[in-house]
């Protein structure tokens, strides 16, 4: 199993309302980053050969390796994945990477944000509809089940559905069938589900706001995405990595990250998860002035909420028995493209 690794996607695919499909990688950047490290500081340093792996940032957190292994094990089946956590801890990238790593990585990954769409469109949205079926359906419209058909369909935010809909998905999970809005015939459809919630879902069942059906339907293979706070040892290299990241975009040359900096980041609770790290180390970036790499200490007073804390005790537990892949053979080379720029490129520490 490889540890770090690139998540190949245009930004445009994030637009959900088109739906995104994944795409083939793209080459290894000629300008890699060298990270050497000596005991007060990374060093960072701009290399066009091969770079050397870090000892230091080779180590993924024992939460984070399970996850991996999990997913790389998963990915070849046919199974639909529920993949939960905290908001910010990288469900939907291992939700791409399930789908990289799949049968039907040439086939479309389709994205559908359930939270994010109007209720009276949802079903429209995800089953389509006929010409004519409602005022203002000019033309036959496919859904995003058909628009995957063949590959992925990834539901974000599952546990934000409304309960007709809820309904509506059942149906479709059980018998793969569905009829467009306005239509008659039954449509087959070749697709696999990966869904994704920051919600309980067994309290949603519990609190009657989510079917139990569905719950089950969904829950074949549950994947729970660990919060940062309980994988400090990632911190390191997701620092360095995005360090990387915003300096390139940023044209400015960072070499430095002192340990002060770095201790202060590792202690922080994180309650948004990797997404806040990201940005803290964005906005550090673009106020750099010098070539050490510090942010304000003010960022990190945000307290955890207490949904961001959910599940954390369990995350730990179900990651114990988890199995350690292999990951040496990936690791360097992944690294290597973890540090490649490309204008559609999205970089992402996890592999698939
Ligand atoms: N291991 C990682 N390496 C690099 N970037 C990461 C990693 N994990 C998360 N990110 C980045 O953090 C951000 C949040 O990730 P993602 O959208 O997958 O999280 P999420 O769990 O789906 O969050 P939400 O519940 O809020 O939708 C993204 O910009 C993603 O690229
Ligand atoms: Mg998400």
């Amino acid at each position: 199993m490889v540890f770090w690794f690139v998540t190949t996607r245009s930004e445009t695919t994030r637009d959900r309302s088109s739906g995104g499909t994944s795409q083939a990688p793209t080459s290894r950047s000629a300008r890699e980053a060298r990270i050497s490290c000596n005991r007060k500081t990374w060093r960072f340093a701009r290399r066009s050969t091969r770079p050397r792996c870090s000892k230091r940032s080779s180590a993924a957190s024992p939460a984070l390796t399970a996850v991996l292994s999990q997913v790389s094990k998963v990915a070849g089946s046919e199974s639909t994945v529920l993949i939960t956590g905290e908001t910010g801890t990288g469900k939907e990238l291992v939700a791409r990477a399930i789908h990289r790593r799949s049968r039907r990585a040439s086939r479309g990954f389709v994205a559908v944000n359930c939270a994010a769409i109007p209720r009276d469109l949802i079903a429209s949205e995800l089953f389509g509809h006929e010409k004519g079926a409602f005022t203002g359906a000019l033309q036959r419209r496919l859904g995003r089940f058909e628009l995957a058909d063949g590959g992925t369909i990834f539901l974000d935010e599952v546990g934000e559905l409304a309960p007709d809909t809820q309904v509506a998905l059942l149906r479709v999970l059980q018998e793969r069938e569905f009829e467009r809005v306005g239509g008659q015939q039954p449509i087959r459809v070749d697709v696999r589900v990966v869904a994704a919630t920051n919600r309980d879902l067994t309290e949603a069942v519990a609190d009657g706001t989510f079917r139990q059906d569905l719950f089950y339907r969904l829950n074949v293979f549950p994947l729970e995405m660990p919060p940062l706070r309980a994988r400090q040892e990632d911190i390191t290299v997701l620092v360095e990595y995005f360090i990387d990241r915003y300096a390139r975009k940023a044209g400015k040359t960072i070499r430095r990250v002192s340990k002060r900096t770095l201790d202060l980041l590792k202690a922080y609770p994180w309650p948004g998860n990797v997404r806040e790290l990201q940005n803290v180390i964005e906005r550090s970036v673009i106020l750099s002035d010098t070539d050490e790499f510090t942010v304000d200490e003010s960022w990190l007073s945000t307290k955890p909420t207490g949904e961001s804390r959910r599940g954390m005790s369990s995350t730990l537990a179900s990651h114990e028995k988890a199995l350690i892949e292999d990951r040496a053979a990936g690791h360097c080379r992944a690294r290597v493209r973890a540090h490649g720029s490309g204008r559609t490129t999205r970089h992402s520490t996890f592999n698939a």
